[in-house]
């Protein structure tokens, strides 16, 4: 979260201005950065915060987020009814814990886990709690090697492609990994098998693959990755496992692409994470991570809780969580079943080609991919087209109300601006033939009124979105 500094002295008690219609008290005060020394009637408090709401987007309108931006009036309900419950309280709340061990199950045997049931998983509040636990599990697996063996454990890497979602720089600098990224380049916008294969030594604790990448949508191609590493094993002998970061991925490849072999089939992966509240189908605040076997999670980081009497293993990095997410991706699980999900998820890839397909067409634009992987596609202008950038085309977008967000791509790309526009359930067709007509009236428009560059520090602010 954004990290917020103390607000001036001078300007603490700078109240809020209050339309006198709201207020049924006799006085109303609500300083602005200070507790109010009295409260006020609830409906005043719910017409003064609604009030400072209406400022933000539309979040059907929002073309950036991954995240849940819809769901059916039951889910809203239910989770409106669970918005007491705190995930933590197991002994409490059981049937809660039950639902979770439900969906982790679920999971398991969408993702392929060998039978047998040696598989373990947990929910939390995103992927990038998720990543957190599964990089760690990466880490201790193999300082505990290193140092059973006698060997130096001081100086661990993991290996990725440019294109990770920020969660990942943020383990390796909150667990002092060193981060070894594969840049990018014309052709290869991400990880690939021999490029992984080629950053590791003794010292990789793991190599993560994207289903899909934030970037652009496209999926990483696990299996290679995974047969680059046998041949570096069998080389080198190094035994390095991969964990999949399959934020949207996990929940779009088991329904749109069967036979794709990304998951547990893959033998080398050790874990996979994903978010409930992307292609899960939840509001924000619901991830899941998932490991192969007792092996690939090291005892020493589950920690034991009172349950009905015995003791429950968790792993998570914060305690209180709210159980309503946890409810809600069990009701998506019985509500849809696989022929639901497979029906939502491929609709909204019908409507990621059309987008692409008709952008495509459209003459000032190149795909840099159409949607075939997860429903989500980046664009960017024709190098011959130098009156107007992709920021200039995002801004105008947003006076409709589209936020559909442009950026620059990863090292060693850092030149290259693109749109990338992220299909989710809600999204309609209609939704996406009205986008194009005014994609094509902002083109025009450009094109007629060549833009002049924005002072330095709004250029800067343009180029600062973050995924
Ligand atoms: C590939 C990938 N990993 C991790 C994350 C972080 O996910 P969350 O927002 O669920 O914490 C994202 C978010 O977009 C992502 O795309």
């Amino acid at each position: 979260m954004p990290l917020h500094t103390q607000v001036d002295e001078s300007s603490q008690d700078e109240g809020l201005e209050v339309n006198p219609v709201y207020v049924r008290e006799l006085s109303c005060e609500i300083p602005r950065y200070r507790l109010p020394a009295h409260g006020v009637l609830p409906r005043t408090a719910l017409q003064v915060v609604r009030d400072e709401l209406i400022l933000d987007g539309n979040a059907r309108l929002n073309l950036a987020t991954f995240v849940t931006t819809w769901m059916e009036p039951e889910a809203e309900q239910l989770m409106a009814e669970c918005a007491a419950k705190n995930m933590i309280d197991k002994d409490e709340y059981p049937q809660t814990a039950e639902l979770e061990r439900r969906c982790v199950n679920i999971l398991s045997s969408l993702w392929h886990a060998p039978a047998g049931g040696q598989a373990a998983g947990c929910s939390t509040t995103g992927s990038s709690e998720a990543c957190m636990l599964g990089g760690m599990a990466l880490l201790w697996r193999w300082r505990a090697r290193r140092t059973a063996a006698g060997l130096d454990a001081a100086r661990p890497n993991l290996v990725m492609g440019s294109n990770v979602q920020v969660c990942w720089e943020k383990f390796c600098r909150y667990w002092q990994v060193e981060p070894r990224y594969v840049p990018m380049v014309p052709g290869r916008l991400h990880l690939r098998g021999a490029e992984a294969a080629a950053r590791c030594d003794e010292n990789t604790i793991g190599v993560v693959a994207i289903m899909g990448s934030t970037m652009d949508g496209s999926y990483e191609p696990v299996l290679e990755i995974s047969h680059a590493l046998d041949r570096l094993q069998s080389e080198q002998g190094h035994d390095v496992p991969i964990h999949v970061d399959g934020a949207s991925g996990g929940f779009v490849a088991p329904f749109l692409q069967p036979d794709l072999e990304w998951d547990f089939r893959v033998p080398r992966v050790a874990s996979i994470n994903a978010s409930g509240h992307k292609y899960g189908l939840v509001y924000p605040g619901v991830g899941w991570v998932l490991w192969r076997n007792p092996d690939a999670l090291p005892d020493d980081l589950v920690f034991r809780v009172n349950y009905l009497g015995g003791e429950m293993p968790t792993f998570a990095l914060n305690f209180s969580r709210p159980g309503a997410q946890v409810a809600a991706q069990y009701y998506n699980f019985v509500r849809l079943g696989h022929e639901g999900y497979r029906h939502v998820q491929q609709t909204c890839q019908d409507i990621a080609l059309h987008l692409s397909g008709e952008i495509a067409k459209m003459g000032p634009f190149e795909l840099l991919t159409e949607g075939r992987d997860l429903p989500v596609f980046a664009f960017k202008l024709c190098d011959d087209v130098t009156s107007y950038s992709v920021f200039d085309l995002s801004e105008r977008l947003r006076m409709r109300g589209w936020q559909v967000p442009a950026y620059t791509f990863p090292a060693d790309l850092t030149e290259m601006a693109v749109i990338r526009i992220v299909v989710r359930n809600g999204f309609s067709l209609d939704l996406a033939n009205l986008l194009l007509e005014d994609l094509r009236r902002q083109v025009q428009v450009l094109e007629h009124h060549p833009q002049t560059q924005p002072p330095p520090d709004i250029q800067q602010q343009r180029q600062s979105f973050k995924h």
